[in-house]
């Protein structure tokens, strides 16, 4: 089970960021000064995917000029010898192959997945959401890929969630099997608290085999008036094993106010040049 192609859903219209996502894709909100989806895509590269697939939606075309050349911007750093910054520049082009498909309109997680079907063309393939950015040296992604080959099946990535944050998430039930690992038993969208099965919900990591698709399409319409993807994974544990997987790392939200603010003080920390000096700007200021 050789998995090379990834789904980058990105069409949502990111209103938890008005208003600045107004005329601006969530995906592009800088973390110093890259966008959270340069993260996004970085994991998927190294873990292996050569193919991306972006699904986006309407203002969405700088995700698809960041990622293109930029022969003027190019040309001038050349010009001016600012080798460094043109190597950054260049790099970002040249990362890998993404193609980019529209979804026509806001119909959910799961219809933004079906768009990619034909592209994805009958292999098993991966699904980041743009909101997380996940750390670890091995990346997340990929320790998804590692359990779908072991068992041959999907699998998805999983983190125990806050409580009063239950109703936001995919929130599974399942079976250990061993360390870090469950048998999917079922999984429900968004459930109210006293509904859930579990406070375990499945965070923006996948690994699906192509019978998702069908799975989706079957699925209908779910919560919200929208075709979910967890729908489709619930009718898809119907028919062939899932995993589900406690990943290791960091995990950054950068969907949530919170969770965004914690990614730019924690990236920030750890940048080689100033670091430092956010750390005793961040002590003066908690003194
Ligand atoms: C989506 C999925 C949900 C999942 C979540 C992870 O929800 O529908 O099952 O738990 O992503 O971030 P969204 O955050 O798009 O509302």
């Amino acid at each position: 089970m050789e998995i090379k192609k990834a789904v980058i859903p990105a069409a949502g219209l990111g209103t938890r960021f008005l208003p600045v996502t107004k005329s601006m894709p969530k995906e592009m909100l800088p973390i110093i000064d890259k966008p959270v989806i340069h993260y996004v895509v970085e994991e998927a590269i190294a873990a292996g995917i050569d193919d991306i697939i972006f699904v986006t939606g309407r203002s969405k075309r700088s995700i698809e000029d960041y990622f293109d050349e930029s022969p003027e911007l190019e040309m001038h750093l050349r010009n001016s010898h600012k080798d460094d910054l043109l190597k950054i520049v260049e790099d970002i082009s040249s990362m890998v192959d993404i193609h980019y498909i529209r979804q026509k309109e806001p119909k959910g997680l799961g219809d933004a997945i079906m768009r990619s079907r034909k592209h994805v063309n009958g292999d098993p393939f991966a699904v980041l959401l743009g909101d997380d950015i996940i750390v670890n040296k091995t990346p997340c992604i990929r320790q998804l890929i590692e359990v779908s080959k072991k068992y041959q099946c999907s699998t998805i990535a999983v983190e125990q969630v806050p409580r009063k944050k239950v109703s936001s998430y995919g929130i599974i039930k399942g079976q250990p099997l061993e360390e870090s690992l469950y048998i999917l038993e079922d999984i429900v969208e968004k459930p109210s608290i006293d509904k859930a099965p579990s406070d375990i919900g499945a965070i923006g990591r996948y690994v699906f085999t192509p019978e998702i698709f069908d799975c989706i399409n079957e699925a209908g319409i779910g919560v919200g008036g929208e075709i979910q993807l967890t729908d489709g994974i619930r009718m898809l544990n119907k028919m062939q094993k899932v995993y589900a997987y406690k990943f290791a790392g960091r995990r950054y939200d950068t969907g949530d106010k919170l969770g965004y603010v914690k990614a730019i003080i924690d990236f920030a920390i750890q940048n080689e040049s100033f670091g430092s000096q956010v750390k005793d700007y961040l002590c003066k200021k908690v003194d």
